[in-house]
């Protein structure tokens, strides 16, 4: 007896490489290489368990991005990020960790939206506020370590 489902299997699989292969070369014709490396391939994906400072930030767009630092000296030392948002808020968040690991909180604080779109090589238009709202929650982030390192301060010389 002939198993017809293994045509059945073999025939879908073939439409769903076929349709993932459409699908890239219509993003190919809007995104850059880099950009689409790092939206399918993003690092640093996740939660950090103390962070030194955290944020989330919803953007215009109703998506919402979260950046985890930890911060040792003055260093930040390792970053993780988790997003619900667009492909290209993915590839953003994943630059903008990596970029940030081995810097001072001093330099880090000086990261714009201009420096993710350069590394990305540029964004679509309708995607120029996903590489904002990452740096947007990055500061934010910046923001909460410094509030809890001054709180902490604060503390010890009470
Ligand atoms: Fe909302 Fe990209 S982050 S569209």
């Amino acid at each position: 007896m002939v198993d017809k489902n293994v045509n059945v299997n073999s025939d879908f699989d073939e439409l769903v490489k076929n349709m993932e292969e459409e699908i890239l070369e219509e993003a190919r014709e809007i995104y850059t290489e880099k950009t689409l490396e790092e939206a399918y391939n993003p690092k640093n994906v996740g939660e950090l368990k103390n962070p030194s400072g955290a944020a989330r930030v919803t953007g215009p767009c109703g998506d919402t991005v979260q950046i985890h630092l930890e911060v040792r000296g003055d260093k930040i030392s390792d970053s993780k990020f988790i997003t619900d948002g667009c492909g290209a808020s993915i590839a953003c968040g994943s630059v903008v960790t990596e970029l940030v690991k081995g810097k001072t909180v001093e330099e880090v604080s000086k990261l714009t939206d201009k420096h993710i779109l350069a590394i990305l090589g540029g964004l679509p238009e309708d995607n120029i506020h996903c590489a904002a709202l990452a740096t947007d929650t990055l500061k934010a982030a910046i923001g909460d370590y410094r509030k809890t390192r001054a709180f902490l301060n604060q503390s010890i010389s009470d």
